[in-house]
């Protein structure tokens, strides 16, 4: 494929000559009525309406029983990893092959991330890598009820898989041998919000999942962060941890934990709530998007990635597979140069100075999509 032709049909694509982004936000709802609103109620900060009906309103889209709102993904899964029950000196199994974050949250607990490989068709994390590296690398103890690193001697205390770009994973299997191995899952869904494992939502799979709301999202909270789960105990604790555990009282203040503020402002919720009354709409057009670039792949030969088996995607960001990393490189240089913003995939958390000596299985797959996957825009087209 000559990158040219690729331009030229992104540009029509997105009737624009340039300065085409991966994911810019679009406001077409109801958000300044409601921001409006804020306003005139004074209500700009914790209090107000919004950030309830932002959590039933992602509670009943999900299917998950309970939506905790926080001030963002980041947060809502240090969170979540917290309430799994990861200690200071854990491990926590995720996949190297995703945004900074989410090693990030794990180690905001004190835990350290083990990195497992993912598949070369979801580019989520491989069940296959994962059973494994437990088979081999860890041993059950029962006087503690938990599975331990032979290696370190640590215990494994959660799992973190990740939808990449909103392409579920194999989740069930992966909540399979979790269970096996008596591990908790949490799901980092915070790029599939409207995707689907055997149409079953994203994030709803393990004890609980997560949710982000920045800017470049399928929708946007101008920032803002959702814990989704079903279990009523994990969602009380969640709202109490980052809400100061105040104890609810007319005026004094006692709280009976060293907590968070991680609390979504109404603002940011009234926006939420306005994105979220068109995820629908914004879930057709993206599909329609996704069509066009797979039919326009096809005709360059360039493979696109599509839904994975069993799955509906969200296709929050589309992406390609170039043949190797020189074609890569000239591609994004040419595009970015261009007009067209194309981003390649995260570098290999493993690789990144403050992750490098954190253990890991075999990333062969990781190793080979980092050096050919790239994303193109994908926002939603007006
Ligand atoms: C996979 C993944 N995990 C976690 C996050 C963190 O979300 P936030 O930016 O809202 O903190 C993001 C998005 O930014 C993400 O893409």
């Amino acid at each position: 494929m000559q990158v040219e032709q690729f331009l030229a049909f992104t540009r029509k694509l997105f009737n624009r000559k340039a300065n085409i982004l991966l994911h810019e936000p679009v406001f077409i709802g109801k958000e300044k009525e409601y921001l409006i609103d804020c306003i005139n109620s004074t209500f700009v900060s914790y209090a107000g309406k919004y950030v309830t009906e932002f959590e039933e309103m992602t509670a009943q889209f999900t299917g998950s029983k309970y939506a905790v709102a926080v001030v963002n993904g980041t947060a809502a899964l240090q969170i979540a990893l917290l309430l799994a029950g990861v200690k200071p000196g854990d491990e926590v199994i995720t996949q190297p092959l995703t945004f900074v974050a989410t090693a990030n949250a794990i180690s905001h607990c004190g835990a350290a991330p083990v990195f497992i490989d993912v598949d070369l068709s979801t580019m989520g994390m491989s069940p296959e890598k994962l059973e494994e590296w437990c088979a081999e690398n860890s041993i059950f103890s029962a006087s503690t009820n938990q599975t331990i690193n032979k290696l370190t001697n640590k215990p494994i205390s959660a799992i973190v898989p990740m939808h990449t770009f909103g392409f579920p994973c194999k989740i069930e299997e992966i909540v399979e041998i979790a269970n096996k191995y008596n591990i908790p899952v949490i799901e980092d869904s915070a790029e599939s919000l409207g995707s689907y494992y055997k149409g079953k939502h994203t994030g709803t799979f393990g004890l609980a999942g997560i949710l982000s709301y920045n800017a470049n999202k399928i929708i946007t909270a101008g920032g803002g962060g959702m814990i989704i789960t079903d279990c009523a105990d994990f969602a009380k604790k969640a709202k109490h941890l980052t809400t100061t555990a105040k104890l609810p009282h007319r005026y004094e203040f006692v709280h009976d934990e060293i907590a968070f503020n991680y609390r979504l402002t109404n603002v940011n919720a009234a926006i939420g709530v306005a994105q979220m009354e068109q995820i629908d709409k914004r879930l057709i057009n993206k599909r329609e998007t996704a069509a066009k670039y797979h039919e326009f792949f096809k005709t360059v030969g360039v493979k696109s990635f599509s839904e994975p088996e069993n799955t509906k995607a969200n296709y929050w960001l589309n992406a390609i597979l170039l043949n190797n990393l020189e074609e890569r490189n000239s591609f994004l240089e040419y595009s970015n140069n261009n007009g067209v913003m194309t981003r390649p995939v995260w570098k290999l958390l493993n690789k990144l100075e403050m992750y490098k000596n954190c253990q890991h299985g075999n990333l062969e797959n990781s190793e080979w999509l980092e050096e050919r996957v790239v994303s193109i825009p994908s926002g939603v087209r007006l």
